[in-house]
């Protein structure tokens, strides 16, 4: 566990990173947060205050609202670093494909602005946040790091040029950045874009659900906890940098077999429809773990079924919330 240390994390105020805040604020970390709070969904706000509300600015974190793309925010960073988690990203595989440019722009650049501020630091090691993305429509499951990485779309490609750029700053100027490539994450405070999140809002307003496609596809939902897990093992691993990881539940199942088991937690009426598969979408995703199990000893623990009922618990309370407010 990480404790004591001065820890920088970008993109604090969404789903992953309000994650990671709360679990080292718990361990008597100074985090140093930065976020532009961008209007790609609502509730970052909502995110911090929930996860500081019990400690002091300034004491326990500092919380810079600045874009990573524009380097003035490093200016106002003083203090020695023990590790950064970069985690702030455009997300969204659909959104990236009508926002090509601007993903772009926004996933690159702020990636290298990080490791070139990195460079004047003595930080221990450097958490880069990738995507099972990368890998595209696999050829071979389980997924090992080893497969060719055959991106589909502007989102994954984004990812995938920041590891590539990890993997130099670590060849060429010795940075030690480790690359973790998450499964479809989920939980308490899960991306609105994101299929679990979607169906259960939708669930909760007794409205139809859409499926995209004949809703076979296979995904690998991975959940927060253990993600928050596997980075905090990857930063502390000595013999993580330069490396990348898979972090993934590694038992995929259907978006059929999801949608039963969230009526069954839910029990509302079941109502959906399908729609055509969506551009960028993959028809399997299934990570083989056995590296960072062997080299990080990252098991997952939260199964499908635990994750789901927590997730409906904090969104059912989340909803109501939103509704007296
Ligand atoms: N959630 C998943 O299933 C998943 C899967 C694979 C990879 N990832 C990666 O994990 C990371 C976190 O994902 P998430 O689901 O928490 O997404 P998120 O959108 O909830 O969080 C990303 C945060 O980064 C911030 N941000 C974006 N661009 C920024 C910039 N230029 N400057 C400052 N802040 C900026 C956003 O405001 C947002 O709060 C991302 O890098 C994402 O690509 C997520």
């Amino acid at each position: 566990m990480i404790e004591n240390k001065v820890v920088l994390i970008t993109g604090a105020a969404g789903f992953i990173g309000s994650h990671l805040t709360e679990e080292l604020l718990k361990h008597d970390n100074y985090l140093i947060l930065i976020d532009n709070f961008n209007e790609y969904y609502e509730g970052k706000d909502y995110n911090i205050r929930e996860i500081t509300k019990n400690y002091q600015e300034n004491k326990n974190f500092k919380l810079f609202k600045e874009d990573l793309t524009n380097k003035t925010v490093f200016k106002k960073i003083n203090h020695s670093l023990d590790y950064i988690f970069h985690l702030a990203a455009q997300a969204g595989v659909r959104y990236s494909i009508a926002h090509a440019t601007e993903i772009t722009h926004n996933n690159i650049e702020s990636t290298l602005n990080i490791f070139e501020f990195a460079l004047n630091t003595n930080v221990e090691k450097i958490i880069y946040a990738s995507s099972s993305s990368v890998y595209g429509n696999p050829i071979y499951t389980p997924v090992d790091e080893n497969h060719p990485k055959n991106p589909i779309s502007p989102y994954a490609i984004s990812k995938y040029c920041g590891e590539i750029y990890a993997d130099y700053y670590y060849r060429e100027k010795g940075l030690p950045i480790t690359s973790l490539r998450f499964y479809t994450v989920y939980g308490p405070r899960g991306r609105p874009d994101m299929a679990i999140r979607k169906f259960f809002n939708a669930m909760f307003k007794n409205e139809a659900i859409t499926i995209y496609g004949d809703g076979t596809q296979l995904r690998d939902f991975t959940y927060i906890s253990d993600i928050i897990n596997g980075l905090i093992l990857a930063a502390e691993s000595k013999r993580s940098s330069g490396e990348v990881f898979n972090l993934g539940c590694s038992n995929p199942i259907s978006i059929n077999d999801l949608v039963e088991k969230m009526y069954a937690i839910s029990k509302t009426p079941k109502k959906f429809t399908h729609a055509e598969k969506q551009e960028g979408d993959v028809n399997i995703t299934h990570s083989d773990i056995l590296k960072a199990k062997k080299i990080l000893g990252y098991f997952p623990k939260v199964n499908i079924d635990e994750g789901l009922k927590y997730q409906w618990e904090w969104q059912r309370k989340y909803l109501q919330f939103l509704k007296k407010a």
